[in-house]
């Protein structure tokens, strides 16, 4: 006999008494779940883990408790917080929400998920968290996790991230929301992706739901969701300048676009090294992989040049700290201050 999957009501049940006996139940964004404290703990979450996000987390609210204090900080500021956590248009979009909210809604949250995609930065996923997670409402959520879940559990085939597949996914979302209990609802949703119905390993053994899941019953768990056709990503070269002079270092704040935006890094030149003169040694290299490329960078010593553009300022070595930099490019030059 074919599986069949749960009601929208049963499968409310089962997950919500998942949740209640397994779920997690301490996360920090979980206490006080203001729609500001869940908007930047889901924005952080997007593509970083639980653990890696809680004390930045914590250091954010310490700096900016409400959306007026963000609203109002400077970007060097908001920038100086997420350094190290990659994705950097993450923290300038979260200043411009804050921006945005201050001023359209003096600091009020709308609390529908239609309103709340108005928000710069915010889209459906983030939305439907807000709504669930801080006024305890329908909210539709599909992040990673949803995807991988909802795949096995409703033997969804093809490639989670293709347009015919998350519209599935979406609207098996909107279908199997509750319009109580959807704090508890959603966080049972993440919860079981993350600790139950893992990428690899899968713990099926503890699983309340493997009678009715249909990747269990047809024996793919290992098959869903499909996975991603391996892409090749390039390598490409990049070259900065290390030019220190009595204890400080050049740095040149990034452009808003383009990767690390807004972030302080080495100065990069676009040019072969050579051409800026046999002076120049190679001070050491460093790489990096981001979603769609691996960068080689080299650094070369130079002493020579001066300040060369407004972007451009001294950083003493001791006030380093104070600033946003990207994380090899900090882990790189404190390899190499001597
Ligand atoms: N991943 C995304 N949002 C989350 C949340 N609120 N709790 C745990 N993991 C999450």
């Amino acid at each position: 006999m074919a599986t069949k999957s749960l009601t929208p009501k049963q499968f409310q049940e089962y997950l919500l008494t998942w949740q209640r006996q397994h779920g997690r139940h301490d996360l920090p964004w979980q206490q006080n779940p203001s729609p500001y404290r869940v908007l930047v703990s889901e924005v952080m979450l997007q593509q970083t883990q639980v653990v890696t996000v809680i004390p930045y987390f914590e250091r954010w609210m310490a700096s900016f408790p409400t959306i007026e204090a963000l609203a109002n900080a400077t970007e060097d500021e908001v920038m100086s917080h997420w350094q190290g956590l990659g994705y950097y248009s993450r923290a300038r979009n979260l200043r411009k929400a804050a921006i945005y909210i201050h001023e359209t809604w003096a600091d009020e949250f709308p609390s529908d998920v239609k309103t709340l995609q108005e928000i710069p930065g915010v889209g459906r996923y983030t939305a439907g968290a807000i709504a669930s997670f801080a006024f305890n409402t329908y909210g539709p959520i599909v992040d990673g996790n949803v995807k991988r879940l909802f795949c096995r559990y409703f033997g969804i085939e093809g490639v989670p991230g293709t347009s015919a597949v998350d519209k599935q996914l979406w609207s098996t979302a909107e279908a199997y929301t509750p319009t109580i209990h959807n704090r508890q609802y959603a966080q049972g949703l993440l919860d079981m992706g993350a600790t139950l119905c893992k990428p690899k390993s899968p713990d099926c053994d503890a699983c309340s739901f493997t009678t009715t899941c249909i990747a269990y019953q047809t024996n793919r768990v290992s098959e869903l969701p499909t996975p991603k056709p391996k892409k090749v990503i390039p390598t490409k070269p990049g070259h900065f300048l290390w030019i220190e002079s009595n204890g400080k270092l050049l740095l040149e704040k990034r452009a808003d676009d383009g990767i690390w935006g807004a972030l302080w890094c080495l100065p990069q030149i676009y040019i072969e090294p050579e051409q800026l003169g046999d002076h120049v040694k190679l001070q050491g290299s460093f790489k990096h992989t981001f979603s769609h490329y691996k960068l080689d960078g080299k650094v070369w010593f130079i002493n020579k040049l001066g300040i060369e553009n407004a972007q451009q300022q001294w950083i003493p070595f001791n006030n380093l700290n104070d600033l946003g930099l990207p994380k090899p490019i900090r882990t790189f030059i404190e390899k190499h201050l001597k």
